[in-house]
C-alpha cells in the first residue's frame, strides 16, 4: 500500500452516498442492489490504487504472493453437513461471490423483494482495495472423529497431518483447527470483514464460524518493512514474492502433492500473545539482543542495513557470538534449519484488554492488553516448514519469554481457481461420492 495520501484521489463517502441516493429518487423508486453498486463503484475513478483489483483467477489463489494488504480477516469454519452436495454447493457459491467481490462488486447478482439483499451492503460504494480471498482446507474436510463424511479421506495429503504439540503452546481449543479456512486481505478493513461475512451468510446451515482473526499493519509505504507491536521490523528476511525460482522451491507444492494442491500451498496460522507490558520495560541493547538485529535500521546486530546478510558466525573482541545462540533470527534462519524457508505474512493484531490477576507475589491484578502478532506462513511443505523451524524456537527463542500461542490452525489451500472452475473442484472430481450418500 502506497504511504501517500489517497483522500485526494477519492470522491469522499457523504459525495458517494449523494449518488446513490440521486439515483434512487430519480429512478422515482427503490432502485435494487446491484444496480445502485454499480453507480457506487463507477463512481470510483480508474486511477484511485484504493480500487486496484487482484486477480481472482488464475495458476494460484490471490493472497499468498500478494503484496501485504493492511488488514486482514480470517476466520475457520466447521461443517455441519454430511451430505457432499452442501459442500459442493457452497464452494460453488463461494467462488462466484469471492470473484465478485474482488471486483469491488456485491457478492451476489440478484435481488429479489422476497429474500433478504444478496449483499449485507456495508462495502456499497467503498472500491475494491486489493480485496483478495484465501481458502484452505483443514483435516476436518477429510475426515472428522474417525468419519470420513464427503468420502475425501483417501485425498487427505499426507503433508496436511495435525500440528504437533509445541513446548509452550497455549492453544484455546475455540480459537484452534477448523474444517475450512478463508482468509481476507484487503486495504481497507471494512472490505476485508464484509467479503468473509458474505461468505459465512453463504455458508449458513452448511458451514459455521468456529474462530475469527483480525490483523493490520502500519501505512508504511510498498518500499518499506512494517514494523509490528514490538517495534521490529517483521518481514526482512522472506523469499522473494518475484522470484519465481524461490516461491517454486519454498511456497508452490509441486508433483510431490497431489493433482488438486498443485500450485497451491500449506498456510500454517497461529495467534500469538506479546506481553507487552513486560517488553515495555526491557532496555533497547536486550530487546536487539532478543531477536538478533538492530531496532531502529533492522540491520543484523552488528551492521548496517536492513538487508545487510545475517553472519551467523561473527563473533566479538571476546569471542562471544554477536548474534546470541537464542536470539530469534539465529534459530528461525535457513542456515540453522537445514535450509527450511517459509514466506511469512505477519500481521498485529489488537483485541483490547482482558483482566488478570497473579497468584504469585506481586500478587498484581489489573488489565493486560489481548494484543500481538497473527502470524501467517505459508510453504510447500508444513512438515519441512513451520513445524521444523518452530520446533526450535518453540525450545529455545528468547522471545518465548514475551510470547504465548493461543490458537490457529494448518490448511492445505489449493492451486489457484481457473475461470469456469470452482473451488475445490479437482479435489472433488478426484473422488467418489460415498454409496451412503
Ligand atoms: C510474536 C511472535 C513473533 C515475532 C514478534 C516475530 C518477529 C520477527 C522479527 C522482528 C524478525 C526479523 C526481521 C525479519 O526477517 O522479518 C523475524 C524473523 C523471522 N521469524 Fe519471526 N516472529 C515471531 C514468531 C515467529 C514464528 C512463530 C516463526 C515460525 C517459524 C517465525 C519465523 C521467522 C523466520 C523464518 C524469520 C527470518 C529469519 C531469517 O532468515 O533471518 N517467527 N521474526
Amino acid at each position: 500500500m502506497s504511504g501517500r495520501d489517497r483522500r485526494g484521489l477519492q470522491p469522499t463517502r457523504r459525495g458517494l452516498a449523494r449518488t446513490a441516493a440521486g439515483l434512487v429518487a430519480s429512478a422515482g423508486i427503490g432502485l435494487r442492489m446491484p444496480a445502485v453498486a454499480e453507480a457506487l463503484h463507477a463512481a470510483h475513478p480508474a486511477d484511485d490504487d484504493r480500487n486496484r483489483i487482484e486477480p481472482f483467477w488464475g495458476t494460484h489463489q490471490g493472497g499468498v504472493t500478494t503484496p501485504l494488504q493492511s488488514h486482514t480477516y480470517a476466520a475457520a469454519l466447521d461443517l455441519v453437513t454430511t451430505n457432499r452436495d452442501d459442500l459442493i454447493g457452497i464452494f460453488r457459491a463461494w467462488t462466484s461471490a469471492a470473484a465478485r467481490m474482488s471486483r469491488g462488486q456485491p457478492a451476489q447478482a440478484t435481488d429479489q423483494s422476497i429474500a433478504p439483499p444478496p449483499d449485507s451492503g456495508e462495502a456499497l460504494g467503498l472500491p475494491a482495495a486489493r480485496l483478495t480471498l484465501t481458502f484452505g482446507f483443514g483435516a476436518g474436510l477429510f475426515a472428522k472423529d474417525g468419519k470420513d463424511r464427503y468420502g475425501l479421506a483417501a485425498q487427505r495429503p499426507q503433508a496436511l497431518g495435525d500440528l504437533p504439540p509445541f513446548n509452550g503452546d497455549q492453544l484455546v481449543e475455540t480459537r484452534t483447527g477448523g474444517d475450512l479456512s478463508v482468509q481476507a486481505c484487503a486495504d481497507d478493513p471494512q472490505v476485508a470483514f464484509h467479503a468473509v461475512r458474505q461468505l459465512v451468510r453463504l455458508a449458513y446451515g452448511v458451514a459455521k464460524v468456529r474462530w475469527a482473526q483480525t490483523g493490520f499493519i502500519p501505512s508504511v509505504g510498498p518500499d518499506q518493512t512494517p514494523r509490528n507491536l514490538m517495534g521490529f521490523k517483521d518481514g526482512t528476511s522472506n523469499p522473494s514474492i518475484d522470484d519465481p525460482a524461490d516461491l517454486e522451491r519454498f511456497v508452490w507444492v509441486g508433483t510431490e502433492g497431489p493433482e488438486w494442491m498443485r500450485g497451491g500451498s500449506y498456510v500454517v496460522l497461529r495467534r500469538i500473545r506479546i506481553a507487552l507490558e513486560h517488553w515495555d520495560r526491557m532496555p533497547l541493547d536486550f530487546q536487539e539482543q532478543t531477536f538478533g538485529r538492530h531496532k531502529y535500521s533492522g540491520a543484523p546486530l552488528g551492521l548496517k542495513s536492513e538487508f545487510d546478510p545475517l553472519d551467523l558466525n561473527a563473533a566479538d573482541k571476546d569471542g562471544n557470538p554477536v548474534i546470541p545462540e537464542s536470539a530469534h533470527v539465529r534459530l528461525a534462519a535457513a542456515a540453522s534449519n537445514d535450509g527450511a524457508r517459509i514466506l511469512r505474512r505477519p500481521y498485529s493484531y489488537n483485541d483490547g484488554v482482558n483482566f488478570t490477576t497473579e497468584r504469585w507475589p506481586p500478587w498484581r491484578q489489573g488489565m493486560e492488553y489481548d494484543a500481538g502478532l497473527f502470524f501467517v506462513c505459508y510453504q510447500r511443505d508444513p512438515r519441512i516448514g513451520f513445524i521444523k523451524i518452530f520446533d526450535k524456537l518453540s525450545k529455545f527463542d528468547m522471545l518465548n519469554q514475551f510470547v504465548t500461542h493461543t490458537g490457529g490452525g494448518l490448511f492445505a489451500c489449493p492451486g489457484g481457481i481457473a475461470q469456469g472452475e470452482f473451488l475445490g473442484q479437482r479435489l472433488i472430481e478426484s473422488s467418489q461420492p460415498r454409496s451412503t450418500g
